[in-house]
């Protein structure tokens, strides 16, 4: 299947003489439009659960950034949300849930309603894909198990995820009946978000990177190839982006398992690495750091033509190396995007 837009394109190792780009979390906090519609929506639940707000607001960094690419408003954490877990989001704090780290909380979770609950989801897919410019790709998105979990277990955000490495060390055999809980539903859902119109997925693995290298392979790495063979089973051609944030030198073994279309760089991956040892492999996305987008100036300039002109060569769709900070300037995402938009190989 050949595709006209530019992202897949380059995911799929086509040459094309535009950079295409987007920003992870491109939809958010930085944008006025945005705090206006969380403000009428309620919460950041209300926002990702009303198919029409969730359209309006993957929509609104496109109207003005033009990226090649819109990725569906919703967050990781719906998939807890979706098993029975009970999920807020509290301003000042983000998310909050109810641990789920013993065998009795985790018998307590249903794949019985997955799919009901995450309707309105699958909703907003299907507005985006008809309403979307044509040359703009949906990309439809999930975490990866391991991150999920350190969530599910913890209850909220930690710094080194240590209670979740904790549980994997001292009940291994929960733990592993948890990751096979999110393998299964994960797969699913991204396999519903391709069938109501997802062009591309990315999966998000941002805490990959305090795992020691054998628990890398064992909950990040091994999960994450059988969702590949699971959407690809469904679906053969469409594309996934792997985003193992923080896996440094292991990215070059978790390409080679897993079987990921692509991967998304952090901010700590040197580029001239990625040119050398990354992109021989396999198209990269990144890496500009979300800091230098709230800086500005000089400092931003230099360090956008410097990811540009590294890894010109290869298949590279402009990204950052982590989401977009709320206390970013929207007038730099527009500089950015403006030199990408103009910059020919
Ligand atoms: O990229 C996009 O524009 C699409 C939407 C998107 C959101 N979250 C919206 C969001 C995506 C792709 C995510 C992914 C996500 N969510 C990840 C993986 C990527 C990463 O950043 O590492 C993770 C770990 C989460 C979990 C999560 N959601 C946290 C820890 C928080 C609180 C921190 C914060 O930034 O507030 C959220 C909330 C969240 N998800 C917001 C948005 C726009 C802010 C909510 C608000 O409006 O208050």
């Amino acid at each position: 299947m050949s595709s006209s837009k530019l992202f897949i394109q380059t995911l799929r190792g086509e040459q094309t003489d535009r950079v295409p780009f987007w920003f992870m979390r491109q939809a958010g906090r930085y944008l006025p439009e945005y705090m206006a519609l969380r403000k009428e929506a309620g919460s950041f639940l209300d926002l990702c659960y009303n198919p029409d707000f969730a359209t309006e607001v993957t929509l609104q960094p496109i109207r003005r950034f033009n990226m090649d690419a819109a990725i569906l408003f919703s967050d990781i954490l719906v998939i807890p949300h979706a098993l029975g877990q009970d999920l807020a989001f509290k301003v000042g704090e983000g998310p909050v849930l109810t641990p789920v780290d013993n065998l009795e909380k985790l018998e307590a979770l249903t794949t019985d309603k997955l799919h009901d609950h995450l309707n309105p989801v699958y909703q907003t897919v299907s507005n985006l894909s008809k309403t979307l410019p044509e040359n703009v790709a949906l990309i439809g998105f999930a975490g990866a198990p391991w991150t999920v979990a350190t969530y599910m277990v913890n209850g909220r955000g930690s710094k080194d995820q240590a209670e979740t490495r904790l549980m994997a060390y001292q009940d291994r055999e929960t733990f592993s009946k948890l990751i096979d809980l999110l393998v299964k539903s994960t797969s699913e859902y991204l396999i519903k978000q391709v069938d109501h119109g997802a062009e591309a997925l990315q999966i998000f693995d941002s805490w990959s990177g305090t795992l020691p290298a054998d628990e890398f392979i064992t909950w990040c790495v091994e999960p994450m190839k059988k969702i590949v063979d699971n959407i690809r089973a469904v679906h053969p051609d469409v594309p996934i982006i792997g985003f193992p944030k923080g896996a440094g030198a292991k990215i070059k073994n978790y390409i080679k398992k897993t079987r990921v279309d692509a991967v998304s760089i952090d901010t700590s991956t040197s580029t001239s690495w990625v040119q050398n040892v990354i992109q021989p492999l396999c198209p990269v996305q990144g890496n500009l750091d979300p800091l230098l987008l709230v800086a500005g100036g000089k400092p931003l300039e230099k360090a956008v033509y410097h990811i540009l002109e590294h890894l010109k060569d290869g298949s590279h769709v402009f990204n950052l190396g982590h989401g977009i900070i709320p206390q970013t300037p929207p007038e730099n995402v527009k500089m950015v995007s403006d030199i990408i938009l103009n910059y020919r190989r």
